[in-house]
């Protein structure tokens, strides 16, 4: 019997990945042991079990009664921005909404009707292309709109929800249901309704505005971007802010900008980025977590919560490093 973490043999992989791949379309992907620090932009962490790109929402829906069915827990990847694997990976199937059917963008009206699996940049785009503003926050966060939703991800002072009209939605049972803005909850950094439902879909409202306008915003977000974050390998801020003090400012504070263990650095350039050099496992930059959670609590008397999100499994004891860039 197998413990808990412990690697599914592959041939049992290929036997449940055939499986699957005869439910599922032709253009529908389906892979065993699929690393995943190539689909993180913190490029580190082992690989999924099983890693599956639904053709449609029909697919999408058989995965996960499949994974029901079986027992098997599943994650639904978006593109990796806010994600931290730990390097023994992750057991069970990681679903990704990479193919075409969730990559649409319509605009009608003042409404850009988008796909889940839609970069943020192409919304940002997007709307540019046809004079929306409102939206311009969006085009500098390195996710896709399904993460972006879930996470109720921010920037430059604005939020995802706040931009929202209506969003499509399935359970866990694979039933699809769609609602309006005012009936879901919203907080800072989370949306509760998708702890156990997969964002699909989601209309969003611009506002009628001048291209150049657009392009001014868009530039100024994109200058404040560069000037005040790493463009080295991370998850984005580490930690949710505080109350009381943005959790960069108390790190800078705490002279912990530039700690490094293994490949992992506190961002000299803003203190709630950890950034890879190249050479980190998932074990290191949990340590730097915790060393600067560490000295938080016992000089500030502050606890900093993650806002990244962690998932997988440790490596057992005595076994070095996962999958890392410099590995792959
Ligand atoms: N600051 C420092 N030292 C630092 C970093 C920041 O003193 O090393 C100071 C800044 O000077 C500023 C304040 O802290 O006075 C806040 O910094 P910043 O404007 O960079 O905003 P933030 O609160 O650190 C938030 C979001 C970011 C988002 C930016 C820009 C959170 C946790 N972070 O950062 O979101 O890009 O605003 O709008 O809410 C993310 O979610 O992954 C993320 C990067």
């Amino acid at each position: 019997m197998m413990a808990i973490g412990d690697r599914p043999p592959t041939a049992m992989l290929a036997e449940i990945a055939t499986a699957l791949t005869a439910l599922l379309k032709p253009s529908a992907v389906v892979r065993c042991q699929e690393p995943l620090s190539r689909r993180t932009t913190l490029r580190v962490g082992g690989p999924a079990d099983l890693y599956v790109e639904p053709a449609d929402e029909q697919d999408l829906a058989v995965t996960v009664r499949f994974c029901g069915e079986r027992g098997w827990p599943f994650f639904v990847l978006g593109r990796g921005s806010n994600l931290l694997v730990r390097d023994g990976g992750v057991r069970g199937v990681v679903i990704c909404l990479a193919q075409p059917a969730f990559a649409a963008v319509t605009c009608e009206g003042t409404t850009l009707r988008c796909g889940a699996g839609v970069r943020l940049k192409t919304i940002g785009q997007e709307a540019r292309r046809h004079g929306l503003g409102g939206l311009e926050f969006l085009e500098g966060i390195p996710g896709s709109l399904g993460g972006a939703l879930r996470m109720n991800a921010g920037a430059m002072g604005s939020w995802t929800f706040e931009v929202v009209e209506r969003m499509r939605f399935m359970d866990h049972q694979g039933v699809f249901a769609e609602r309006d803005r005012a009936d879901i909850e919203a907080r800072y950094r989370s949306c509760p309704l998708l702890l156990d439902h997969i964002a699909v879909a989601a209309d969003l409202r611009g506002l009628p505005a001048a291209r150049a306008a657009i392009e001014a915003k868009l530039a100024a977000f994109n200058q404040k971007r560069w000037e005040s974050q790493p463009a080295a390998p991370s998850a984005g801020c580490i930690f949710k802010n505080p109350a009381s003090i943005p959790a960069g400012k108390l790190v800078d504070q705490l002279g912990l900008k530039g700690r490094r263990i293994g490949g992992a650095v506190v961002s000299p350039v803003h203190g709630n980025f950890i950034v890879n050099d190249g050479q980190a496992t998932a074990g290191n930059v949990l340590e730097l977590i915790d060393v600067v959670r560490g000295e938080a609590l016992a000089q500030a008397g502050l606890q900093l919560e993650t806002e990244v999100e962690i998932i997988g499994e440790d490596l057992p004891p005595g076994q070095p490093g996962g999958d890392c860039i410099s590995q792959s």
